[in-house]
Formats: C-alpha cells, sequence, structure tokens
C-alpha cells in the first residue's frame, strides 16, 4: 500500500544535525557538532527534591490534564522574569509550550500560508526552518553582518509575513546584536509593518555582560517572543513560552490546543517549584562560568591551529562560535575527513534558506571539556590540510 502523502510532507527533510549526530554518537569522536547543553549543568538534586514536593502535594493535579495556556504561577513567573529584563507584559499573554521549538510550530501554524513571504536572518536556526517549511512559505534571507540583519536590507522582507530574528548568541553564528542595530532594526520592522518573530533561547547565557533589552520590548505591539528552559535548566523537560500580542495569543491557543491539549502539567509544575524562590539566581551564574571558560579554550585552540585564512568571532555568549573557511573550501567536503580523523561539527550550509555559504561551518564548546576541544580544533585544522592537499 502507498499512502499518498501531502505536499507539505515532501517538503520535510530529515534534520541533517540529526544524520551528522548519529554517527558522532560513536566512541573516541571529539563531536562539537551537538547543539545540547552540557549534561553536567542539569539541576538534578533540585529536580529529584521538587518533584517529590509535587507528587507529595499535589499529585493528582499534576497527573491530570490541564489548561492549554499553561500553569498559572509558571506563567506569572514568567511575566515577572521577563519584566526584570524590562520586556512587560501580563501573565495572560503567556502560553507555555512544549519547548520553544512548539512555539515555533505554532507561530508557522498561524501565520503563515502557502506561499507566503517570511523573512529569515542568514544564517538562521535550522529547526525554525524546519518548523516553518510544512507550512510552505517562500522564504525570503535578510543580509546580516557580524551584528545581525542590516536594517537597510529589510527592504527584500518589505510584505513578509514576519521576520525570524535571533538577537541574543544566535544559533549558528554566536553574534549578539548590538544596542544601535535593535534600535535600527526595530525602527525599519516598524516603518514597513514587519512584524517580528524574536527566539531567545540563549540570551540568559552571557559571559561577562547581559545584552541589550528584547527587540520585543521596543515595540510589543508588533513582536512574538519567544522563551526556553532548555539551555538555563534542562531540555528534557520540554518546557518553553510565547508571549505574543494579545490579539494573536486565542489563535495560538487554538493552535496549541490541536497540537498537544497542554504542556506536560507534572513537568510545569516541577519546574516552578523549582525556580519559585530564585534558584535561577544562583544557577545560571554556573553555567556561565562553566561555558565561559570553554569558550576561552576553544578560542586559544583556534588562535593556536586554524591556518591563515580562517575567521571566527569570538561569541560573548551562548554555545556556538562559527568559523569561515577560506573561499573554495567546501565544508561538506571536509567533514568527512574530520570524521575520520576523530571530531565532527555541523557544515554551515545547513543553516542557510538559501544561498547557502558552504565555507563555513558551526562548533559547539559546551559538552566538551578544555582538552578535548583543543585535540577536537587540532584535528579539524588537520584535515584541513588534508583536504588543501
Ligand atoms: C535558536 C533556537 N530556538 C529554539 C530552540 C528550541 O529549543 P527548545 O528546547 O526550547 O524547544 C533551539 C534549540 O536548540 C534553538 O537553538
Amino acid at each position: 500500500m502507498t499512502f499518498q502523502q501531502a505536499r507539505r510532507a515532501a517538503r520535510m527533510n530529515p534534520s541533517i544535525i540529526r544524520e551528522i549526530l548519529k554517527v558522532t554518537e560513536r566512541p573516541g569522536i571529539v563531536s562539537l557538532a551537538g547543539g545540547l547543553p552540557s549534561p553536567d549543568t542539569f539541576p538534578v538534586e533540585a529536580m529529584r527534591e521538587a518533584a517529590q514536593r509535587v507528587l507529595r502535594e499535589s499529585p493528582r493535579e499534576a497527573l491530570q490534564y490541564a489548561a492549554s495556556e499553561g500553569y498559572g504561577p509558571l506563567r506569572e513567573w514568567v511575566a515577572g522574569h521577563l519584566a526584570e529584563q524590562g520586556l512587560r507584559v501580563q501573565a495572560s499573554q503567556v502560553l507555555i509550550t512544549t519547548g520553544s521549538q512548539q512555539g515555533l510550530d505554532l507561530v508557522g501554524k498561524v501565520l503563515v500560508d502557502a506561499g507566503s513571504p517570511v523573512a529569515v536572518e542568514s544564517p538562521t536556526y535550522l529547526g525554525a526552518l524546519q518548523a516553518f517549511t510544512p507550512y510552505e512559505p517562500q522564504f525570503v534571507s535578510v543580509d546580516c553582518d557580524e551584528d545581525g540583519p542590516v536594517p537597510e536590507a529589510l527592504e527584500a522582507a518589505r510584505g513578509a509575513r514576519f521576520l525570524y530574528v535571533l538577537p541574543n548568541f544566535q544559533n549558528p553564528s554566536g553574534r549578539c546584536m548590538s544596542e544601535g542595530r535593535r534600535a535600527a532594526l526595530v525602527e525599519r520592522a516598524i516603518a514597513l509593518g514587519l512584524p517580528l518573530i524574536e527566539d531567545n533561547p540563549y540570551g540568559d547565557l552571557w559571559f561577562d555582560a547581559a545584552p541589550p533589552a528584547a527587540l520585543a520590548s521596543r515595540w510589543p505591539e508588533g513582536s512574538v517572543y519567544l522563551g526556553s528552559f532548555s539551555k538555563v535548566l534542562a531540555p528534557g523537560l520540554r518546557l518553553g513560552y510565547v508571549v505574543a500580542p494579545k490579539a494573536l495569543c486565542p489563535k495560538l491557543l487554538q493552535a496549541k490546543q490541536a497540537a498537544d491539549l497542554h504542556t506536560p502539567s507534572f513537568n510545569q509544575r516541577v519546574v516552578h517549584e523549582v525556580i519559585r524562590e530564585g534558584f535561577l539566581q544562583t544557577h545560571v551564574p554556573t553555567i556561565r562560568a562553566r561555558y565561559r571558560a570553554q569558550r576561552d579554550a576553544m578560542r586559544a585552540a583556534l588562535e593556536r591551529h586554524l591556518p591563515p585564512g580562517c575567521r571566527w568571532n569570538v561569541p560573548v555568549g551562548g554555545m556556538f562560535f562559527w568559523i569561515e573557511l577560506p573561499e573554495g573550501v567546501d565544508a561538506m567536503q571536509l567533514l568527512p575527513h574530520a570524521v575520520e580523523r576523530g571530531m565532527a561539527f555541523v557544515p554551515g550550509a545547513a543553516f542557510y534558506a538559501d544561498h547557502p555559504r558552504a565555507n563555513t561551518l558551526r562548533l559547539s564548546f559546551v559538552t566538551v571539556s578544555p582538552e578535548r576541544i583543543e585535540q577536537g580544533v587540532a584535528l579539524l585544522a588537520q584535515s584541513l590540510k588534508e583536504l588543501a592537499r
């Protein structure tokens, strides 16, 4: 029996990252490919205690179906947390989602028709391209520099349903948008009537100073903001949130109901129990310190090993370095050589909606010790030399 598949199914592709990760699970490989947070940062003990408390104090509520909007106290917590960062929203605007990845899917479901233009950064988060693609958008890549989307280039996005943008420690490029760029970008977006979908899973992982305020705080009525507990607690919880202007909330909620009725109540209650008395204020700084040391190790290793002609910017937060290889070198061709030698990375081409730049690649520094980072980067450099021969 052959099933006749929907047109949208034909557009879905296996994630190249997942395919690469399969290879890198081989023992002994130094994988700088993953986008996973370090499991050493997961607050196992706090989670265990909170889970026990929830099961002792509200077991039946925690195990029952619950509101699609999310657990009230957690929505309140999110609104309070965002207010501390200058983004004033009401708890009624917060929709708790099954990871922020689900938020991206809901945004696609509610805002994208087949053929509608959707503007994205160049490069951008592969998972967002995957989330939007089934809704059959026409992607428009906006030109970017080291500071993010170039405001003048937003003209190309005129008429798009939205611009999807990651101002803080972008996945994959690691870049963080300056205050001036944020102001200019929002000004252009307002002039064009171009809504913003702001994705911010990495904003709390800064190394020296907090990033400037969210784009959404500058244009609340034109922005949808996505946040996540994956990088500050643990991704296996699948907890994220979408904050939208009031007029959009009912549709996002209906889309969420159709998808999964609600985000797991047990997880929401446990997380609220963990964070409600300020746990993140002591926990997140430990993640920052750890990732900063690993960033430093990778920076030193890149300087030591990579041949002339390679370029990278030093991330001031988040999890990634973005490397530009000399023109003409194809990272996809380099990958099998690197894996053969014992290291892995993600070729940058995967992160472009169109016009991929073949000479780019992404390295993650958070799941590997400084010694292994040094080894991995040395192997990358050897593979580059081998390919050049
Ligand atoms: C930019 C970006 N957005 C969203 C997500 C999805 O995160 P979550 O675990 O909250 O679904 C990720 C995960 O790596 C990401 O890098």
